[in-house]
């Protein structure tokens, strides 16, 4: 298990938009009402570009982008070869980091419907990869998946967002875990893997462990891993955790 962020990723924005003052909501409403080009670089090698689309998430400060991408750029979870799920793809950074590291296929798929723009990335592969609009991969067929990564949205709150907005990157209502957990196992090859970013608010541990719970209902709970855990300043903690299917 690694407990900090030291890694070898940068990630940079051209024209920085400066956060100042600004909450964590209002940085990204204003970081998602125009394109902006993010630049992703590995070991001092340029990866790749992405120009986001207005309404998409952008993970210029996210701390479950890079850590994700590490992982997978490590090597850390077996990729390549793989029928990758870049799951709540937003920008598809994460997929992009799977097609580099050779994975079998990459499904960029997100609720939002402002992802079509990534099948003219140039890491997009025709014929190979897919980019689809759906909630939790509900449209595709049992057993067609090895490995899903999501970074589950962390901020609790009664209401839904809306699908286009924003906000559905970083907020979630209770019936968002029970139907991820049912959806994704649903895809999954019985031993293919489901890596989470899960972000831990001061005084919420009781929700991880309700989640964890509930995954075990379709996951071997013998193989939980964490892969990371790091706990900030403010008391909130950012964890990666690989689990495999029953
Ligand atoms: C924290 S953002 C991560 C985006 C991207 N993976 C990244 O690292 O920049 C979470 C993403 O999940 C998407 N999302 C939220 N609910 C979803 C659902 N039910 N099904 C699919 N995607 C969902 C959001 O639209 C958002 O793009």
């Amino acid at each position: 298990m690694r407990t900090d962020h030291a890694t070898d990723l940068e990630i940079t924005m051209e024209n920085p938009v400066l956060r100042g003052d600004l909450s964590f909501e209002d940085y990204h409403e204003i970081l998602s009402s125009e394109p902006r080009t993010i630049s992703v670089s590995y070991q001092d090698r340029h990866l790749f570009e992405i120009t986001i689309p207005p309404s998409v998430f952008n993970p210029i400060i996210s701390r479950s982008a890079q850590a994700l991408i590490d992982i997978i750029l490590k090597g850390d979870i077996p990729v390549a070869g793989s029928r990758f799920v870049d799951l709540g793809c937003g920008c598809g950074i994460i997929g992009l980091a799977a097609a580099e590291k050779s994975s079998k296929s990459v499904l960029y798929t997100d609720i939002n419907p402002n992802i079509d723009f990534l099948q003219s990335h140039p890491k997009f592969r025709p014929d190979i990869d897919r980019v689809m609009t759906q909630s939790f991969c509900e449209k595709e067929k049992e057993n067609s998946a090895d490995i899903v990564v999501f970074s589950l949205p962390s901020r609790i709150r009664d209401q839904k967002p809306s699908d286009e907005s924003v906000k559905a990157a970083y907020l979630r209502d209770l019936d968002f875990i029970p139907t991820m957990i049912k959806k994704i196992s649903h895809v999954l090859v019985s031993g293919g893997r489901f890596v989470f970013w899960y972000g831990i608010h001061p005084n919420q541990m009781h929700y991880f462990s309700q989640f964890i719970i509930e995954l075990s209902e379709f996951f071997d709970r013998n193989s939980l891993a964490c892969l990371l855990e790091y706990q900030f300043e403010d008391g909130y903690t950012s964890t990666i955790y690989s689990i495999v299917k029953k």
